[in-house]
């Protein structure tokens, strides 16, 4: 059964991931990776979530199964953190949230969810997207077609060559749009664009799917579901696949939400029936502790605190690693778009020939399309990356 299978190529990001790791040269640079970093190149865990799990170790009575859904509780409080504390569409049961493992885990199941409803559905994704999103999409057999996000001259977005060709999906279509912080590209849409978008949805019947893996990473944790809660308020059906990866840095904990809007509370709650037998028939039930770390934190107002000022204390060191970053490039180019995008990543635009002699020459690694993430630099490798990649470019 297995020999006639051929050797496939790893993830390119995990792939990165590992070449870096055997890279013996004590100056390397991973830019390359979505992991937050602090000054010293560790990605640390956030003392809120030691403190949730102290107060776990202690407090827990049981490891008995949770269910398909997850936990109650952390689905409550993802539900108010995504879609805010007063929102209607809580209130109103149209809203259903389930634990995943992980973003990965709720597009999937998103992806399953959707096949069951429709299984011609069509699903539009930016060009370019995070990569993973093409097998964790199309490998549930959602047929993916491409909208233009990026320009690639300017690598900031180009909203009007979207639009053109949103035009042209068909009623029933899925819009996967990214909450915040695009991944790859840094570039997100302005609040008037995602009004713009709404109405195009709205008016050509399409379904909204927003990932948000990366909330609390770009301005704050309001600001960055602006968009996402505008879309929401306007539209009769809804899917968000959120991560606390990145926002509670428990990225090997697999700690995920799918949210689930529907038109009345009715509909939600048969709907979400059918969402829990197709996660039962998967993963039968999400894992537990990572869940169970966020829950203590949102449901406990000093552990809230704290965990708020440390995702401040990271969205503002990137803000302000973009900026240097941005200024050590001056003298090679115009790269002052880093400065304005968000999140984790932007494009430096540059070859992957030069890539490729940035990691084998500096030691400093990337994605071969040259995305970076910003949040792997620090102030001390930023000139060192920044003289690097002037020796490439000349
Ligand atoms: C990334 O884009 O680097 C992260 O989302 C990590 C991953 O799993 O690819």
């Amino acid at each position: 059964m297995f020999e006639a299978l051929k050797p496939l190529p790893q993830d390119p990001i995990l792939q990165l991931m590992q070449t870096f790791r055997e890279d013996t040269r004590p100056d390397k640079v991973d830019l390359g990776i979505g992991v937050y970093k602090d000054d010293a190149g560790n990605t640390p865990i956030m003392a809120a979530v030691h403190d949730a799990e102290r107060r776990l170790l202690e407090g827990e009575t049981t490891k008995s199964y949770v269910g398909p859904a997850g936990a109650a509780g952390f689905n409550n409080a993802m539900a108010e953190l995504i879609l805010g504390s007063n929102s209607p569409l809580i209130r109103d049961g149209r809203t259903a949230v389930v634990q995943t493992p992980g973003g990965c885990g709720a597009l999937r199941m998103a992806a399953e969810f959707l096949r069951l409803c429709k299984p011609d559905t069509n699903v539009w994704v930016s060009t370019p997207t995070w990569a993973n999103h093409l097998p964790l999409l199309g490998g549930a057999g959602l047929a993916i077609r491409e909208y233009p996000y990026l320009n690639p001259q300017t690598l900031e977005v180009d909203f009007a060559a979207m639009l053109a060709t949103l035009e042209g999906a068909k009623s029933g279509d899925v819009v996967l749009l990214h909450g915040c912080c695009h991944n790859p590209s840094g570039a997100d849409l302005s609040l008037a664009q995602w009004q713009e978008v709404t109405s195009l949805i709205q008016r050509k019947g399409l379904l909204p799917f927003v990932d948000m893996a990366y909330q609390g990473l770009g301005e704050d944790l309001e600001t960055d579901a602006a968009g996402l809660r505008l879309l929401a308020g306007a539209v009769p059906e809804m899917l968000i696949a959120a991560s606390c990866s990145k926002n509670f840095g428990l990225y090997r904990e697999r700690t995920g939400a799918l949210a689930l809007i529907s038109a009345t509370a009715t509909i939600s709650s048969a709907a979400t029936s059918q969402l829990l037998s197709v996660i039962r028939s998967h993963y039968s039930m999400p894992p537990a502790h990572g869940a169970a770390v966020v829950e203590t934190i949102l449901g406990d107002d000093g552990l809230r605190a704290q965990w708020q000022e440390e995702l401040s204390g990271m969205c503002k060191r990137i803000l302000h690693l973009r900026h240097e970053f941005a200024s050590a490039l001056a003298p090679v180019g115009d790269f002052s778009f880093i400065a304005r995008q968000r999140g984790m990543f932007s494009f430096l635009g540059i070859s992957p020939e030069q890539v490729n002699q940035l990691r084998a020459k500096h030691g400093i690694y990337m994605l071969e399309s040259s995305r970076v993430n910003v949040a792997g630099l620090n102030d001390q490798a930023m000139p060192r990356v920044a003289d690097a990649i002037r020796d490439v470019l000349k």
